[in-house]
């Protein structure tokens, strides 16, 4: 095994390791922004919820069920927004998810790796939408 292998197993093991031990899974009281998600192709399915503060991200929860890649990427997601502003996370893009995940799943499971960021991204817009009253 060369070390890029080497390298690429251990991100592997990662997504193995946030698959089957969850952070920031379950619910928020209260919740400011809740948004679920599915992939139609596969029916693997996200709901992620944010606790927001001045524009921000206080708290960042998901629930789900579905593939390694689509769990993994909302928990170390939900792990990597904290602290973040709601413009800063509309405006991210399908790079940076892959620098979270660290690993470029192909372009068949991209749709896994983006299904967290879709709905953190709909929900926040959904919630600016109402706050704002602006129409959808
Ligand atoms: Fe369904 Fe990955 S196979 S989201």
């Amino acid at each position: 095994m060369d070390k890029t292998d080497a390298i690429e197993e251990l991100y592997r093991e990662e997504i193995m390791d946030h698959y089957q031990n969850p952070r920031n899974f379950g619910r928020i009281e209260n919740a400011d922004v809740s948004y679920h998600d599915y992939n139609p192709v596969c029916g693997d399915e996200i709901t992620i919820q944010l606790k927001m503060e001045n524009g921000t991200v206080k708290e960042a929860m998901f629930t789900g069920k579905g593939c390694a890649i689509s769990q993994a990427a909302a928990s170390m997601l939900t792990g990597e927004i904290g602290g973040k502003s709601a413009k800063d996370i509309v405006a991210m893009k399908q790079d940076e998810m892959l620098k979270i995940i660290r690993i470029n799943p192909g372009p068949v499971r991209i749709k896994c790796a983006m299904l967290a960021l879709r709905a953190v991204q709909k929900g926040i817009v959904q919630h600016e939408s109402s706050k704002y009253g602006v129409a959808k």
